[in-house]
């Protein structure tokens, strides 16, 4: 976890805009010495800034590295909440495992865990989730919404919507949704979004958003069996993208959404998310634990589950299932 000098002098150098703070107004800013802030700088320098110091002016950042680290995150953050707090490392397990102890702790809402790379990065319905290092944004929310247990779904719905809006900020890709919260891109899936929560009895004590990304691989990067499945945004735009201004952009439409979910429900969630929906109105086949479904999505209940009418004129609620359209 990153001190609160860190965040501190990042909120002070973004502020600067490419231009030059002086090494005082920094420590009068971060409430440390001037010696203090060039040690800090230098710690900058030795992560891959390009930081230009000049007598008299003070410091830039001229150039941030192309990593995901809390520095990168946070320089140009246009959030209150979201992503204040950033639990970042190079390589874990998984996020999710990170953020659920996080939470456990107590870290506050909006705290984030993001890796470069997940050794056993984790799907939905027990899958695996391929998280190679460097390519992707592999990383997990941590919420606490005063909602009762049975909304938590909107939740991710929500996230959905906040991540097509996100793609479509940063390039110029039209963005889709599969029910509940795959995201596609001319038919391939370029994220995957993992829900779990902590609660007990009807109080959410957490709610853990594990987004996963694919935002620079090219398609040899991906198994054999994901080649035909799966895309990246680079893929699709065929260009590279900023994997930090997509972290960015991401935490800020969250925000938004969030704080309009928190203040009006679920209803206009429900219909941005119906706007970016691939599945209304065509033939799926829901393969669930015990069964198998086929027939018509109608549309998403106000707890967001599926409902899908079969040939013989039932209609069945689909709470979680593996969703093919046929
Ligand atoms: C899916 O199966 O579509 C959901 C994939 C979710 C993957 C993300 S990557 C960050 C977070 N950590 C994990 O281990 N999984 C989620």
């Amino acid at each position: 976890m990153q001190s609160d000098l860190r965040t501190k002098l990042m909120q002070a150098l973004s502020k600067a805009n490419g231009t030059f703070i002086s090494g005082q107004e920094i420590a009068e800013y971060i409430g440390c010495s001037r010696t203090a802030v060039w040690k800090h700088i230098e710690d900058l320098r030795g992560e891959g800034y390009m930081v230009e110091a000049v007598r008299k002016k003070g410091y830039r950042i001229v150039s941030a590295p192309e990593k995901v680290s809390e520095s990168e995150i946070q320089f140009g953050l246009e959030t209150k909440a979201l992503g204040k707090m950033i639990h970042y490392q190079e390589s874990v397990e998984s996020t999710q495992k990170i953020a659920h102890q996080l939470a456990n702790e107590g870290a506050e809402e909006g705290a984030l865990v993001i890796a470069e790379e997940q050794v056993s990065g984790k799907g939905r319905l027990m899958r695996s989730w391929h998280s190679p290092k460097f390519s992707g944004i592999w990383m997990s929310l941590i919420l606490r919404p005063k909602i009762p247990l049975h909304q938590a779904p909107q939740l991710t719905l929500l996230a959905a919507v906040a991540v097509a809006q996100a793609i479509e900020d940063v390039t110029e890709l039209q963005p889709q949704i599969k029910w509940p919260n795959d995201l596609l891109i001319n038919r391939k899936k370029v994220t995957g979004i993992l829900t779990e929560m902590q609660a007990e009895s009807d109080r959410i004590h957490s709610v853990i958003i594990g987004i996963g990304m694919n935002i620079n691989q090219q398609k040899e990067d991906f198994p054999e069996d994901l080649q035909e499945k799966a895309s990246s945004l680079s893929i699709e735009s065929g260009v590279k993208i900023s994997r930090a201004k997509v972290i960015q952009r991401v935490l800020l439409r969250l925000e938004d959404l969030y704080t309009l979910y928190l203040q009006e429900g679920f209803m206009p969630i429900k219909l941005l998310w119906e706007s970016y929906a691939i599945s209304l109105g065509q033939i799926l086949k829901a393969s669930t634990v015990n069964d198998t479904i086929v027939g018509k999505a109608l549309g998403i209940t106000d707890a967001g589950v599926l409902l899908l009418e079969d040939d013989q004129g039932t209609i069945h609620s689909i709470y979680s299932a593996d969703i093919e359209i046929q």
